[in-house]
Order: C-alpha cells, then sequence, then structure tokens
C-alpha cells in the first residue's frame, strides 16, 4: 500500500522585503525560500540540510504558517493550508509543533517548567487541575526527567534535559506533526545521539511526523527517511537517506558529505575532502542561473545564465544541476 502524505509542499516561497532609512523604502527583497517542493508520508522523517543562512528555519516556520507563505501551497492531510486565516488555522496549531535550536533561549526562565509545559494545554484548553498535573508529569517522565522536576526552574537543567523539556513542550497538545529546528546542534556531542534516540521512540510510539532540520549531514542519515539539501534559498536535492550518502549527485551534497569527520582513519584517507570555497552569498536579490556556481568546480557557462530545473534524474531521486 502507498504511504498517505500528511504534508505535501508545492513551489512554497518566503520572500521577505529589505527595507531601509528612515521612510522604510523597500531596496531589495530577501529570497529565503524560493520555490521548495516536498512531501512528508504519515509516521516519516524528513531531514532538511544545509549551511547556516540557506532558508531552513524559515522553510519550517512558513510550513506551520508562523510566516504567512509568499505563494505556494501548504498542503496538510489533503487541505491547502497556505491561505488560512489565523482563526482558521485554529485547529491545526495544535496539530503542528515546533522544537526549537536554542534550548536556552527557548524557555521563559521565570516560568517554572510545569508552567512551560502546561501553557498550550491552557491555551487550546485541553486539561484543568489534577488532569492537567498528571499529564504534565506523564510528559516529563515520558522525556527521561522525573515528575518532580515540574517546580523546577530553567536554569536548574543542563542543555540536554532543556532540549528535553522542549521535546515534553512540543508533546503537551497531542502533536501530528512537529518540525524539529535543529533540535541537538547546540548540545555536546555525546547527548545528541540521546535526543535523537528519544526523539525516534516517540516518533515509533505515537505515530509522529518529522522535518528534522540540521545544519550538516552528520546526525540525519538514521532519523531520516528522505533527505533534502538546501542552498540560498532553493531545494538542490533530494532521495531517500541512504541513496543520498551512497550516491550523492550533487556537487553541494558531495562536498558537504565530504567534509563529516570519520572515525576509521583508513576510509578517512580514502574519502578525499572537498574544501567547500567562500561562503554561502546573500539571498538578497540573487542573480540568475545556478546559485551554487560561486563555489562549485565543476560550473560551466551555462550555470550562470539558466537556472537549473529540479528534476528527478531517475528513481525518485531529485536534483537541480546542469550535470544531469
Ligand atoms: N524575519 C526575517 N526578515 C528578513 N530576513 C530574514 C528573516 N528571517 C530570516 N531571514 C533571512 O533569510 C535567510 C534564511 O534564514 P534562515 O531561514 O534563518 O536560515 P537557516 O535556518 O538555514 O540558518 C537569511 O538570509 C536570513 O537573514
Ligand atoms: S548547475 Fe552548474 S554550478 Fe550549479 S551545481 Fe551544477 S554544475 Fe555546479
Ligand atoms: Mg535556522
Amino acid at each position: 500500500m502507498k504511504e498517505k502524505p500528511l504534508i505535501e509542499i508545492k513551489n512554497l516561497k518566503k520572500h521577505f522585503p529589505v527595507k531601509k532609512g528612515m521612510l522604510g523604502n523597500v531596496q531589495g527583497t530577501v529570497k529565503a525560500v524560493d520555490d521548495v517542493s516536498f512531501c512528508i508520508n504519515k509516521g516519516e522523517t524528513l531531514g532538511l540540510v544545509g549551511e547556516s543562512g540557506c532558508g531552513k528555519t524559515t522553510t519550517g516556520r512558513t510550513v506551520i504558517k508562523l510566516y504567512e507563505p509568499t505563494s505556494g501551497k501548504i498542503i496538510y492531510d489533503g487541505v491547502d493550508i497556505a491561505g488560512f486565516s489565523s482563526n482558521k488555522m485554529l485547529s491545526y496549531r495544535k496539530k503542528m509543533q515546533m522544537i526549537f535550536q536554542d534550548p536556552y533561549a527557548s524557555l521563559n526562565s521565570r516560568m517554572t517548567v510545569g508552567d512551560i509545559i502546561g501553557e498550550s494545554i491552557d491555551i487550546h484548553n485541553l486539561l484543568k487541575g489534577k488532569a492537567r498535573n498528571e499529564r504534565i508529569q506523564y510528559l516529563l517522565n515520558r522525556v527521561g526527567l522525573n515528575s518532580e522536576h515540574a517546580n523546577r526552574y530553567p536554569h536548574e537543567f543542563s542543555g540536554g534535559q532543556r532540549q528535553r523539556i522542549g521535546i515534553a513542550r512540543a508533546l503537551a497538545v497531542e502533536p501530528e506533526f512537529i518540525i524539529c529546528d535543529e533540535p541537538i546542534s547546540a548540545l555536546d556531542v555525546s547527548i545528541q545521539a540521546q535526543v535523537v534516540n528519544m526523539l525516534e521512540d516517540l516518533q515509533r510510539d505515537l505515530g509522529l511526523t518529522y522535518l528534522f532540520i540540521a545544519h550538516d549531514l552528520s546526525m540525519v542519515k538514521h532519523i531520516s527517511n528522505k533527505i533534502g539539501v538546501m542552498y540560498l534559498g532553493k531545494m538542490m536535492e533530494m532521495v531517500e537517506s541512504n541513496e543520498l550518502y551512497s550516491k550523492p549527485l550533487h556537487p553541494y551534497t558531495q562536498a558537504l558529505l565530504s567534509s563529516i569527520p570519520i572515525p576509521d582513519p583508513d576510509k578517512c584517507a580514502q574519502n578525499k575532502r572537498i574544501v567547500l570555497q567562500g561562503e554561502i552569498t546573500s539571498p538578497i536579490d540573487p542573480p540568475n542561473g545556478c546559485r551554487f556556481k560561486g563555489r562549485c568546480r565543476y560550473a560551466k557557462p551555462i550555470c550562470s545564465e539558466q537556472d537549473p530545473e529540479y528534476k528527478d534524474a531517475g528513481g525518485n531521486h531529485f536534483v537541480a544541476c546542469h550535470l544531469y
């Protein structure tokens, strides 16, 4: 039986005007997300990877309509919610939650852990009194913390524990879809795997669907069914997770993969590191052609003239590059 998509994103754009001067005149456009399409099946994970500033967070925030899309479709469980007003979004808000990158900034330091987790239960008027407290205690235990932690404040916890609190908060309203926005990037390497394993357990037990954002390819292989690689607002490549690592097509993906440290020194010698020249350029009014051309070792004249089409290179392996 073919899996059913929970989320289908079609040609999504999110542009921000750049305003300058006292009068706030519009001087240009940040094309943070510029024609991105993907779908995520129920109960599965799409990994979304790319350097800082390529538009991952903006994609996530636009998909759950924390930002209004500039254009494109956001089809959630068969319904296009892209144009929904905040009133019409109310019933969807509960289904879609977000876990944030910074476990220090994302928790209100003046609230107890219990109130942080209980806040959305209150907003959605789900449970009161004893039932509310029992739910908070259940959630704390579910993410590997103790019931007594409910009365403490965020500063009493380590980074990894704070991220667990953030996860409990996201789970509080029994969502179906969670955007995990670099949930492990700020954590010690020793704790990253624990948090990823916990997210996998929760997904299996609760049937959750994830968009899992990361800035490199080192930790997303296992958790992701498919992986999409973004560069300067565009999707460059997307394919089933194992194939991305065994047969990367896009020169940018190849460079990202070659920069993952390999613990085995023999393999390390075989693996030639591709050093990316320069930095990701500005997404303000990007010029025509391939957005990666300034850093690509295969760039040819057509790459400066035409934007490569994002298309299936065979076997559902999507890529945007003139080499294919
Ligand atoms: N609210 C905003 N207003 C204007 N520009 C923004 C806004 N949010 C993000 N951007 C710009 O959009 C681009 C993508 O940002 P972001 O989505 O945060 O990237 P990532 O999460 O991949 O690091 C960046 O150039 C950033 O400066
Ligand atoms: S389209 Fe050209 S510049 Fe862009 S990645 Fe492919 S070869 Fe490189
Ligand atoms: Mg981000």
